[in-house]
């Protein structure tokens, strides 16, 4: 934080505005599980599911406690039954070599995100594959390459209607029957579903003991704390999993107890404000140099820009100031081949977040110094610049006049603003301290800006119409009449390309 450009009577000011919209009131709300997701009636408990770790009593209500403990059984009955090759218990003749994880947004990112990063925690008694997207590319491409009897399909939807997912789902399913002779039920025993919408998994084939419950009580972002994050622990084994919520506990219990002033999430959040409300940067980068983290600013732009980008505020009234900058990010040092040199010259000021790991998995010292060497000159670069008597004193070829020319290229304005976080080393309780981090830090901006950052209608209209241009493209025509022109024509030229 030594690099954001705040001040501290400026600190100050905020600390003392998030003091007056009642940050500590609204965190309270959500640790007891009060219906702060307005616009949907419903909590916002993901703190519920890791409460189990919390060295601070929950107030979390004991029904929703149990729920989450019972899941967390069922979970481990399933990891520890693939773990050591006994899935007979899950109804399975074969021991599982593959794991095909699909659902998208919420039900994809965190899971993929913690699989990644936790790679060297990996039983290996698994391959976890991830199928987000609806582009049957890679979908086809498992098919042939799995064995579908060795094959555990996670149909992971909260609300079980999401088109994407089960479009997957259909597609494997279909592959499983036929790898099983036509035999529909043996077929559904490589299904587990996760899903608020019991009903409609069991409707769309999954054995009802093959579903874990989520809740409504849990946005989808927040959801890799839940049976969502079953692909975890069937990666690193139900241990780790619980290693995991332990770390993002002991960010809980920092975030409820800990004053404004040493609050990593307020603090946080209180930069990103000043420098989106105050300083007027649209944007905001998440730079981690861990390759295991490469998805780390994917789960974080979900996170934050879904819980955030919001035009209006909780009750209704018009916003007073900007919300949620644009996040962007990838993983270091390969973006400082790639777009940091708009990061220190461009005309557009973009706030850092350097997340670096002190301690490697690996005995490549050299590398790893290399790599953190790289952190700390990109955040030093970006505060400190190069002044023109700077360059110029280094522009030591041709006459006054080309070295001046010279000296203004290179010339960095510096007094850019970053910060670094450093986990110690990379491990399932380090990672869920990080994830729980920046969850905080969003409800804290929530909070400041008056924004519901649980809910997100703005991606309803684009799947509503989604549905509808469906059909049209099956050569519906009434269907098709119903769009826009631009729309009518671009269906008309993709049915004609597809018929040349
Ligand atoms: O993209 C919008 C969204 O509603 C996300 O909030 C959610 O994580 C994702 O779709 C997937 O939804 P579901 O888990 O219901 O399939």
């Amino acid at each position: 934080m030594t690099r954001q450009k705040l001040d501290v009577a400026a600190l100050d000011a905020l600390g003392a505005l998030a003091e007056a919209r009642g940050w500590r009131a609204a965190r309270d709300a959500m640790f007891r599980g009060e219906a702060i997701n307005t616009s949907e009636r419903r909590a916002a408990l993901h703190t519920a599911l890791r409460a189990g770790g919390s060295r601070l009593p929950s107030p979390a209500p004991a029904a929703v406690r149990a729920e989450v403990a019972a899941t967390l059984e069922r979970m481990a009955h399933i990891a520890d039954a693939v773990e050591t090759g006994e899935t007979a218990a899950l109804g399975l003749p074969e021991t599982v070599t593959d794991v095909v994880h699909v659902g998208i947004g919420g039900s994809d990112l965190g899971p993929r995100l913690a699989v990644e990063a936790l790679a060297p925690y990996h039983t290996g008694r698994v391959r976890c594959h991830f199928l987000p997207n609806v582009d049957g590319d890679a979908t086809s491409t498992l098919m042939r390459r799995l064995d579908p009897r060795r094959t555990l399909v996670l149909l992971v939807s909260k609300s079980f209607g999401t088109q994407e997912t089960l479009l997957n789902g259909r597609a494997l399913r279909a592959w499983l029957v036929a790898a099983h002779d036509g035999d529909a039920e043996a077929a559904a025993r490589h299904f587990i579903a996760v899903s608020a919408n019991v009903e409609a998994a069991v409707a769309f084939g999954v054995p009802r003991n093959h579903v874990l419950p989520m809740w409504d009580w849990v946005g989808g972002r927040y959801s890799l704390w839940s049976a969502v994050g079953l692909v975890i622990a069937l990666a690193v084994g139900m241990p780790r999993f619980r290693e995991l919520l332990e770390g993002a506990a002991h960010m809980d219990d920092h975030f409820r107890e800990a004053p404004w002033q040493d609050n990593l999430p307020v603090l946080l959040a209180l930069a990103g404000i000043w420098n989106r409300n105050a300083l007027g940067y649209p944007s905001f980068a998440v730079i981690a140099y861990a390759d295991r983290l490469r998805e780390l600013y994917a789960h974080l732009q979900q996170v934050e820009m879904e819980s955030l980008g919001k035009r209006v505020r909780a009750d209704g009234g018009a916003l007073a100031d900007a919300t949620v900058p644009v996040l962007w990010g990838g993983v270091g040092s390969n973006v400082q081949h790639a777009f940091f040199q708009a990061l220190h010259q461009g005309t557009d000021v973009v706030p850092v977040d350097f997340v670096g790991v002190v301690r490697p998995d690996h005995a490549l010292a050299d590398n790893h110094d290399a790599l953190l060497a790289n952190l700390l000159a990109q955040a030093a670069a970006l505060a400190l610049g190069k002044t023109r008597e700077e360059a110029l004193a280094e522009a030591s070829a041709g006459d006054a006049a080309a070295r001046e020319a010279l000296a203004v290229q290179r010339t960095f304005p510096g007094d850019r603003p970053s910060s670094v976080i450093l986990l110690d080393a990379l491990t399932p309780h380090s990672l869920g301290m990080l994830l729980a981090l920046y969850e905080h830090k969003v409800f804290v901006q929530g909070c400041l800006w008056g924004v519901n950052a649980f809910d997100q209608w703005g991606v309803e209209l684009g799947k509503t119409i989604a549905s509808a241009i469906l059909p049209a493209l099956d050569g519906d025509a009434e269907a098709g009449a119903a769009f826009d022109p631009s729309t009518r024509a671009l269906i008309e030229a993709i049915q004609a390309r597809r018929e040349a």
